[in-house]
């Protein structure tokens, strides 16, 4: 079977540095793949490329077996694809308003090509009680997104995602600076992507989280995938040693 997503000996180097060395995997539909390793294993590198945001070096990806020309590839086409990419903090813009962050680039207009602004004020509501379930009541779309809390903006982010009906949602590190229950919140929209029957690269530090969420685990290191593995296959405590020899390796002499 054609997967979703196949990755094919992805390379990238920033001068001397190199960031990613022949990464290869699949991805399937419907997969939610927690993504872990050291900080500079290349995790965020590996996900600016196949959100466009710069091209690898060498290697090639395809989604549903047909092959992305990385030199035409940006983040607007990577949308066209249906990947949207939630990035830690700069996902949204603050002091825009809440629909316009979610409509820019993409706006809904009529025959004559003008913006409808009163949809897509009340396509924000939507996004913002039906997807992401706020509970303030008496939200209003013109707000700035400075008004909602570190989880909110998340929610918003990946209710954009989830409304423009993206097939892969990859979020780098989302609950970084969230409390406890904004984290649970997040990981609750993340079992919301999987329950629609879409994808999720799910990047983060706390491998008790990846672990709740993830159907599978790719362990960097170093611009590697070292490791691929089965929840099934494993368990909290099993993917925590083995992240660990895999930290512990890096530092020979500790
Ligand atoms: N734009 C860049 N310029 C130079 N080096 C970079 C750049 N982006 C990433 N790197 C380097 O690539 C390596 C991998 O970084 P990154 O992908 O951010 O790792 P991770 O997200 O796993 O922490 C690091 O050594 C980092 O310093
Ligand atoms: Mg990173």
């Amino acid at each position: 079977m054609t997967p979703f997503l196949r990755l094919e000996n992805i390379s990238k180097s920033f001068g001397a540095v190199r960031s990613l060395h022949e990464v290869s995997f699949d991805l399937g539909s419907n997969e939610i793949l927690g993504l872990i390793g050291d900080n500079g294993a290349g995790k965020s590198t590996l996900i600016k490329i196949l959100s466009g945001v710069f091209p690898p070096d060498s290697g090639a990806f395809s989604f549903d077996g047909k092959k992305v020309n990385s030199r035409y590839y940006s983040c607007a086409q990577a949308r066209k694809f249906g990947i949207e990419t939630v990035h830690q903090d700069r996902s949204l813009a603050e002091k825009q308003s809440l629909w316009r962050n979610v409509f820019a680039g993409r706006h809904i207009t009529n025959s004559l090509g003008f913006i409808r602004i009163d949809l897509e004020k009340a396509e924000t509501l939507k996004i913002l009680y039906d997807i992401i379930e706020l509970t303030a009541d008496g939200l209003d779309p013109d707000l700035p997104v400075s008004v909602l809390s570190g989880g909110e903006r998340q929610g918003l982010a990946i209710g954009r995602a989830m409304y423009f009906q993206s097939r892969l949602v990859i979020l780098d590190e989302p609950t970084t600076a969230l409390s406890l229950r904004e984290t649970e919140k997040v990981l609750g929209f993340i079992q919301k992507i999987k329950d629609a029957g879409k994808s999720c690269i799910f990047i983060s530090h706390n491998i008790a989280q990846v672990f709740a969420v993830a159907d599978r685990f790719l362990i960097m290191d170093r611009g590697m995938v070292v490791a691929d593995i089965l929840k099934k296959d494993t368990s909290l405590i099993g993917l925590t040693d083995r992240l660990l020899s895999v930290c512990q390796k890096e530092i020979p002499h500790a």
